[in-house]
């Protein structure tokens, strides 16, 4: 125990490093089960080394939580379906920016108590007690209100993605300026604490900052919401790391600066692959026509297009010395995946090369699509990322997109006009043949045409993707119709 103690700082570096290792880890499909490793060994040196360096640990306490916490993320764990992802992130960071808030008021609340007891009484205790520096201050008073403000809002982030009736969007002229001043009440109260002491406006700043919490994200499109989850992932870091200062804990200073670093590059390349701004996103609503999910009904269009059957497509298809396979939205809401595996296993078995293209941002939370091909056991070197695959697709016989629409509208590339222009996207018209899987015509995510689908060297298969590609299986089979 002495050991540990003498030599905690040696294993919180220990820690650290792991914890590097793990976000490298994490980096790629092949090396991710070695950074979780990594990073569950991180933790476990933490939390002991943390265990034994506490002076007087309420051991009873401390292990109650931790047994409880494992039981709820156990039992979580094991039966969270992967489309509730997001929204189990969310509740989680919720739950970090909640202990900030708390740790925050222990803190002050232990330090008055002492300050009641006088210098004296506590000398004549053995406390060594100094007074709260000024640093320390304002430590409390910024972790506390990052703590609050990543709270609320990551509570209002999981009711928006579990589609919870009171996590309602708002919106309206008075949005904007009731969100500058709850801001300004807040830092005004919060600054005055730092000041002062205060602890009235120590509990005013932090309710105005659980207040703020839910007001600047409620407006913000459910579309937009992963972005604003990454964020907070990232703001859930950065309140850890203000924990960190308040409790002189170096390891959870630097997990804290890896959380808040990475989430906030997390946010930042999400933003990019949807040509928004991050300001945007949090505080502009919608950006031009790109907006809001539209509800996928078939709207407009006078336009000409050719649409064909399951068979037509696996005919092509089996003929073809080289498919690329594009999987979008389309594929997780239609739970296609194993289909999708075990149509590409039958191409590949009839000699034609099949390959998966991804788009950073297919689907709804980043690695969507690389999740769901990694459930249905897809080789890791068959999928592609965009610039991988891009300068392959004039060479390619038939590209086969999968309930995709806005990663690969051609819209980006070449109309100024559009709301997406700018935005990468996977070539798909480049290639020779394009047949596409959806049940409408209707538009994606960002609301918009697209002039793929009108493409002379397009055919559409309508229906729901899973049907679709599970009869494309059978044609080739020859066990169809
Ligand atoms: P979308 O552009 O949203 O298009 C998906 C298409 O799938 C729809 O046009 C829909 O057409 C079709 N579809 C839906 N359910 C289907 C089913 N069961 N079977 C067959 N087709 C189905 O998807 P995308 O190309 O993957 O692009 C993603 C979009 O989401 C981008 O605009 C991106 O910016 C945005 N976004 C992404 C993220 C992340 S991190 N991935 C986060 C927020 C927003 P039908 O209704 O006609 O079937």
């Amino acid at each position: 125990m002495e050991f540990i103690r003498e030599y905690a700082d040696w294993f919180y570096l220990i820690g650290a490093v792991l914890f590097i290792l793990t976000l490298r880890g994490l980096s790629g499909p092949k090396t991710a089960i070695a950074g979780n490793r990594y990073g569950m060994i991180a933790m476990a040196i933490a939390v002991l080394t943390t265990f034994f360096v506490a002076d007087n640990p309420v051991v009873w306490m401390i292990v109650g939580a931790m047994v409880l916490g494992a039981i709820v993320g156990i039992a979580r764990a094991r039966t969270v379906p992967m489309t509730q992802m997001p929204e189990t992130v969310a509740l989680m960071h919720s739950l970090v920016g909640l202990a900030a808030v708390l740790i925050a008021i222990a803190a002050i609340i232990h330090n008055n108590k002492l300050v009641e007891l006088g210098p004296d009484l506590l000398a004549a205790n053995g406390i060594n007690f100094h007074e709260m520096s000024k640093v320390h201050l304002f430590e409390l008073f910024v972790g506390c209100f990052v703590g609050a403000i990543t709270f609320t809002a990551s509570v209002f982030a999981y009711g928006k993605l579990a589609a919870k009736k009171w996590a309602k969007t708002i919106s309206g002229a008075w949005v904007k300026p009731v969100q500058a001043l709850i801001f300004i009440a807040m830092l005004g109260f919060g600054i005055h604490f730092f000041l002062t002491g205060n602890m009235i406006s120590f509990w005013a700043m932090t309710g105005l900052a659980l207040a703020f919490g839910w007001v600047w994200i409620a407006p913000v499109g459910g579309g937009d919401m992963p972005v604003v989850v990454s964020l907070l992932n990232s703001f859930s870091g950065w309140a850890a790391a203000g924990i960190g200062f308040t409790l002189e804990n170096n390891m959870l200073i630097v997990a804290g600066s890896l959380v808040g670093s990475s989430g906030a590059i997390l946010s930042y390349i999400m933003c990019k692959a949807m040509n928004r701004s991050i300001i945007n996103v949090l505080f502009g609503g919608a950006m031009g026509g790109a907006a809001a999910p539209t509800a996928g009904a078939g709207e407009q269009v006078q336009r000409n297009y050719r649409s064909g059957s399951a068979d037509d497509a696996g005919f092509l298809m089996s003929n073809a010395d080289s498919v690329v396979i594009v999987p979008g939205y389309g594929m997780a809401q239609g739970r296609a995946q194993n289909a999708v595996k075990e149509l590409a296993n039958l191409l590949k078995e009839q000699g034609v090369t099949v390959r998966f293209a991804i788009h950073p941002v297919a689907g709804r939370m980043p690695g969507h699509m690389n999740v769901l091909l990694a459930e249905a056991d897809v080789p890791y070197e068959d999928i592609l990322e965009m610039d991988e695959i891009n300068s392959d697709f004039p060479a390619t016989d038939v590209v086969l997109v999968i309930g995709a629409n806005d990663v690969v509208n051609p819209a980006a590339k070449d109309d100024p006009n559009s709301p997406i222009y700018g935005m990468p996207i996977l070539e798909a018209h480049k290639a020779r043949t394009i047949m596409v899987i959806k049940r409408s015509m209707a538009t994606g995510y960002a609301g918009l045409d697209n002039d793929l689908f009108y493409n002379d060297k397009t055919m559409m298969i309508f229906g729901d993707a899973k049907k679709v590609v599970e009869d494309m299986t059978k044609s080739i089979n020859g066990t169809g119709h």
